[in-house]
């Protein structure tokens, strides 16, 4: 039998207990990789651990703290002996309208999305750079391109990932370090309960057929360690619509306005009257 390319790799990934994390990581296992499992819930990691069936290593950590962050990479070295990947997958978003976010959630957000896989990655690249060969790899997303109102610090952190991922590549690729962006369309995984209730969920929720399978976002990320490439688009054909965002911005705000914005701004300002009415009807 012909052994997989990721055998025996050490790769540490983020955001392991659940989503497109658990499912990275079990395909990984099958193909015989050592894994390094972060995520803040231990319980679902050593849960995940247990049913693999290859080497996996689990890290309990927020990845946004620096000491956590340092103790990833520590984990890595110790149990495995090297770094030969690092998959930064872990992120979240309240996706509302900008007034309806307060500033904690805001740099929550950023502080996950964006800062924490920039310096995990500064934490490995020297080593990476020191053995010559890696990959780093980074779950950016569609809101790397096209802006939509309701993720609109969701997309700024993903757009800055997005820049990150293109300025490290010419880099560090020269040295021999493979840099890889993902863009996932939207798929259905605890996303959008892991980041509260927002104004689109009623949308979001009785369109559930508009997701994408995750399985779709594990196996592109697996074939692209076997094959780098430097962009991944899941599923390809939104290249299309990035293209034609890139092409027509204005007509791509003429139709976001008609088709999202507009719709549930009349929404809100529906419920807000009801709300006000019923108010008067308590009060009478
Ligand atoms: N689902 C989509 O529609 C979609 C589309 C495009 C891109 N993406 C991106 O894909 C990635 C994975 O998302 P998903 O859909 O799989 O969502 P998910 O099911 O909610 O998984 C998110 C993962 O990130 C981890 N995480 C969140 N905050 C963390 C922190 N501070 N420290 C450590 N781990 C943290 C969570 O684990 P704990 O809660 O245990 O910490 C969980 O394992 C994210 O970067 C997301 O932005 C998602």
């Amino acid at each position: 039998m012909v052994r997989s390319p990721l055998h025996g790799r050490v790769i540490i990934l983020t955001g392991a207990s659940s989503g497109f994390g658990a499912l990275t990581a079990r395909r990984l296992a099958a193909e015989g990789a050592r894994l390094v499992l972060v995520a803040r819930r231990r319980e679902r990691l050593e849960a995940l651990a247990a049913e693999l069936s290859a080497e996996a290593a689990v890290e309990a950590g927020d990845v946004t703290v620096p000491d956590d962050r340092r103790r990833v990479v520590d984990t890595a070295l110790q149990t495995f002996g090297r770094i030969d990947v690092l998959i930064n997958n872990a992120g979240m978003g309240r996706l509302d309208w900008l007034k309806n976010l307060t500033p904690a959630e805001i740099d929550r957000m950023i502080d996950v999305n964006f800062r924490a896989p920039l310096q995990l990655t500064r934490l490995v690249v020297p080593h990476m750079l020191r053995a010559g060969r890696g990959h780093i790899v980074h779950v950016a997303s569609l809101a790397s391109f096209i802006a939509m109102p309701p993720y609109v610090i969701y997309a700024a952190t993903k757009f800055g990932l997005k820049g990150f991922a293109d300025a490290l590549r010419r880099e560090v690729e020269p040295l021999g370090i493979r840099v890889t962006a993902v863009y996932p369309a939207p798929a259905w995984t605890e996303f959008p309960d892991a980041n509260g209730e927002s104004v689109f969920r009623p949308f979001f929720s009785s369109r559930r057929w508009l997701f994408l399978d995750p399985e779709r976002v594990a196996g592109a990320i697996v074939r692209a360690l076997k094959r780098p490439r430097a962009h991944v688009y899941v599923p390809g054909w939104i290249r299309l619509l990035i293209q034609a965002e890139a092409l027509s911005p204005r007509l791509a705000d003429v139709v976001i306005a008609r088709w999202i914005t507009r719709p549930h701004w009349q929404a809100e300002t529906r419920r807000q009257n009801l709300e006000g009415e019923r108010d008067l009807v308590d009060r009478d």
